[in-house]
């Protein structure tokens, strides 16, 4: 038998890519790849980029650039991009960078094995469809090995809301949900592997309205059919949006045990102005009702959001309206960004913002949400909280895990093993995590 050939991916961008990821790897798997860590002993490196912001999408061209040295020493090394910059500017990649031999979309990753042979006989391949045929049940029927406590699992692809300043739609397409009996057959193959707790992935997660055996099934009702499934401690979902924020959701955070008290809720900005402009069809009152209403079904459940600031004609006055926004919410964590003009989208031909002002928003903006998130972390302190353990911490006996606020706690003389669940003493909270002890 030949030595297995050699897999390195890099993963850029969300939890998509990283779960998209896997599944490239393992559609590769089944022509005889394994993972490395490093691209140094490579065959194939496989860059699975995010097209969100102008940086993140440069990245890519400068870390192919690094490949060059690596590709002159070996020939037969082959270099492929995935993801959303490949879909969105893949010829552009083929032209501006020729050591690139394959590029392919989000929708086509399940063509990988053609796309790799035909790569192997020297000739330079282009995926970017968006295919009838259902990628996720191609790739059913490959290894699988044991697996780490906790896992993604995509249930909704895409987005139809066309926000002004986002590519999403461009590069992941139309909205679409899996059927509910392929979620579930995975995720009962994701426990037999070892997995404790899934995370429901969508760009759109609780749009979700997948075929079920009597019709279409809400969100919700997924969660409580995975709620039945044996061995599954803890479900998670993210990104929501506002607008698809169904009741039987939001009771379902009050009623299922399952269900983590933790909502990623991105609101973006918090002057109705401007949400106009971004096209988000809500206003800042209407999210903060929302809230009310999760945090009546679920009083100490965390919620994390997403901001832009900057957007086009963004006034001091709009900027002062996401501010007073935040300080109403509390965020226990929040993901912030200055607004980056995407090629193609509507707001990027909108009269652009002065960079320094923006840059001096998300400072501010990032100040008052660093310190609510510490706020919220120190107000765990003198808790009990349950702990799913994932890995062993730096210190002897030490094991490190996530709460089901998704707030990182180490566990001194923890002589539990890596997937147990514990009750846990909150005993201090540090920069970017707690510490606690077992109960009992
Ligand atoms: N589907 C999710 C997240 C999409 S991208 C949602 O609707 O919330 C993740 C975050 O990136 C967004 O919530 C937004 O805050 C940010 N983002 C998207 N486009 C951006 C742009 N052009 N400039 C800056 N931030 C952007
Ligand atoms: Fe992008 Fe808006 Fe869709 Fe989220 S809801 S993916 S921000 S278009
Ligand atoms: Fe980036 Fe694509 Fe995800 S643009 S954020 S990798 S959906």
């Amino acid at each position: 038998m030949s030595a297995p050939k050699k897999l390195f991916i890099k993963t850029y961008g969300c939890q998509m890519n990283v779960y998209d990821s896997e599944r490239m790897a393992e559609a590769l798997g089944g022509e005889g790849y394994v993972e490395t860590k490093s691209p140094d002993d490579a065959d194939m490196i496989l860059l699975n980029t995010c097209h969100i912001r102008e940086k993140a999408a440069e990245k890519v061209y400068s870390e192919l650039g690094r490949f060059k040295g690596l590709k002159a020493e070996k020939p037969d090394l082959k270099i492929g991009v995935a993801g959303c910059v490949a879909q969105a500017e893949g010829q552009e990649i083929m032209r501006r960078q020729p050591l690139v031999d394959l590029v392919v979309g989000p929708q086509s990753y399940h063509r990988l094995p053609e796309m790799e042979a035909k790569a192997r006989e020297g000739e330079k391949v282009l995926d970017t469809d968006f295919p009838e045929e259902d990628k996720f049940e191609k790739l059913k029927n490959r290894p699988k090995a044991k697996r780490g406590p906790t896992a993604f699992l995509t249930v909704q692809e895409g987005c139809d809301k066309f926000c002004a300043f986002c590519v999403v739609p461009y590069t992941r397409g139309a909205e679409v949900s899996r059927p509910a009996d392929r979620i579930l057959r995975e995720a009962q193959d994701l426990v037999e592997r070892g997995v404790r707790e899934i995370t429901l992935l969508g760009q759109n997660v609780n749009a979700y309205h997948g075929a079920g055996p009597n019709g279409d099934m809400t969100l919700a009702q997924l969660i409580w059919e995975l709620d039945k499934v044996d061995g599954l401690e803890r479900i998670r979902f993210t990104t929501s949006h506002p607008n698809d924020m169904q009741d039987d959701l939001i009771e379902a955070h009050g009623t299922c045990a399952k269900l983590m008290p933790y909502l990623h809720l991105p609101v973006q900005a918090g002057s109705d102005k401007i949400l106009k402009r971004m096209n988000r069809a809500h206003t800042a009152e209407s999210y903060l009702r929302l809230i009310e209403r999760i945090r009546a079904a679920r009083p100490d459940i965390l919620i994390s959001g997403d901001f832009i600031v900057g957007f086009p004609e963004e006034t001091e006055a709009d900027f002062q309206a996401t501010l007073d926004l935040v300080e109403e919410v509390k965020y226990g964590t929040a993901y912030s960004f200055k607004y980056s003009t995407r090629p193609g989208t509507p707001a990027a031909e909108r009269p652009q913002l002065d960079p320094k002002e923006a840059d001096d928003r998300l400072q501010r903006l990032q100040a008052l949400l660093t310190k609510q998130q510490r706020e919220v972390q120190d107000s765990m302190v003198g808790r009990d909280v349950t702990v799913l353990f994932e890995k062993a911490g730096r210190f002897p006996g030490q094991m490190v895990g996530k709460s089901d606020y998704l707030h990182a706690v180490h566990v001194a003389d923890c002589d539990r093993a890596i997937g147990d669940l514990a009750r846990v003493r909150i005993l201090s909270s540090g920069a970017n995590s707690l510490a606690g002890a077992l109960i009992d």
